[in-house]
């Protein structure tokens, strides 16, 4: 291991990546740099090339890196290292489990799966993408690892799976993965206020389906009938220069404000409890957060980590009013976290290619 891959471990520990000896072992065995060999762009928007200074030392740090973009839209890249242990752990693989990937992107998710002994067949619906991760793993020398070009949705016709894996983000969950991945589960980001909480997914193609929230997370959203809408789906993310004329409404209830998790919590409940929470760029504020927004795009009401309010547009007091509600109503449940919910999944999207989406949500008293 090199000394760069035992910090680069060390780091994600430090980050609460839980961190078996296994995937420990898998992080420190894999050189991420051989899956991103044609460069990143780096957050000014300029490239980060191999033998460039610096570019070893950015490649090892806990950061997703954005290696292909279309326009200004980041379409494909290697996600956060401690997003992806999260989710790793969550999948629990087992030593000869077959594992469906969807999303291919670099291989290097697909080289750690194989590292702790999984059969990986990972799907990527770009051609170009799916070549480089096959060149990647060829030259990291990993076994076992199979990539397919074609959209996510089918997963592998007439094959089963121990286990699945979802790497870009959805609006819900293909039935096919369902038929072919027994016991399961399925570890798949499903839309939801405008972010990608990680569901772990349990059931069959014909129901009923289930899920837990493993953390949250923001991962670009896929191509195709995966991100259908839906009649629960919630508002688009709204850019910075969204929202118009937003003021405050009421006042703080928290100092110092809610952490990044239990605002992530707030945020959650207030996606259960409203189809007009999203995710915004916050008007005047170096921030983004939850909005109620209104049926126009640019107005609403914005609920701060401080729990202060803000709102704007011809409905500002109506939204203003439901925005208070949300935070008191989490308040009174006991501040639940978004792990403690039970979801209840129905088919909808596309009647050519249903997706189960989460429809109920109820509160699991123990994990309160
Ligand atoms: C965040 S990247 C995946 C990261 C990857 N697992 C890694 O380790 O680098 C998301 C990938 O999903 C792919 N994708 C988007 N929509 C898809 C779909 N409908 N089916 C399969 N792959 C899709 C994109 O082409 C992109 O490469």
């Amino acid at each position: 291991m090199t000394d760069l891959r035992r910090r680069f471990v060390e780091q994600l520990r430090r980050n609460g990546a839980p961190l078996t000896p296994e995937l420990a072992a898998a992080f420190a065995a894999v050189p991420r740099d051989v899956f991103v060999a044609e460069g990143f762009q780096r957050r000014d928007g300029s490239w980060a090339r191999p033998g460039t200074a610096g570019f070893r030392a950015a490649v090892y740090r806990d950061d997703v890196l954005v290696t292909k973009i279309d326009g200004r839209v980041a379409v494909s890249s290697s996600s956060q290292p401690s997003l992806m242990a999260i989710m790793l752990d969550a999948l629990a693989v087992r030593p000869g489990d077959r594992v469906l990937e969807i999303g291919a992107g670099t291989g290097y998710n697909a080289a750690l799966l194989a590292a702790l002994g999984a059969r990986v067949t990972s799907v990527d619906v770009q051609a170009d993408v799916a070549e480089q991760a096959r060149a990647a793993l060829a030259a990291a020398g990993v076994p076992g690892v199979r990539v397919l070009t074609g959209d996510g949705y089918t997963g592998v016709p007439g094959e089963s799976f121990d286990r699945a894996i979802v790497t870009v983000g959805v609006a819900g969950v293909s039935p096919r993965w369902l038929a072919q991945t027994v016991p399961g589960p399925i570890v798949v980001p499903v839309e939801h206020a405008g972010t990608h909480p990680v569901l772990a997914v349990e059931g069959g193609a014909e129901g009923p389906v289930t899920a837990t929230v493993i953390c949250p997370s923001g991962f670009m959203s896929a191509a195709g009938p995966l991100t259908a809408a839906h009649p629960g789906s919630h508002p688009a993310p709204v850019p910075s220069g969204g929202l118009i004329g937003f003021v405050p409404f009421a006042p703080a209830r928290w100092s110092p404000a809610l952490d990044s998790y239990s605002y992530r919590d707030l945020w959650y409940a207030a996606g259960v409890w409203s189809r007009r929470a999203t995710h915004a760029a916050l008007p005047d504020r170096d921030l983004s957060g939850l909005v109620l927004l209104d049926d126009d795009g640019t107005g609403g009401a914005a609920i701060l980590p401080d729990g202060a309010v803000l709102a704007g547009g011809e409905q500002a007091h109506r939204y203003g009013t439901t925005a208070v509600q949300i935070v008191d109503r989490w308040l009174e449940a006991g501040r639940p976290s978004m792990r403690s919910w039970r979801i209840g999944l129905e088919l909808a999207g596309d009647p050519q290619a249903p997706i189960w989406v989460p429809a109920t949500w109820e509160l699991r008293p123990e994990h309160l």
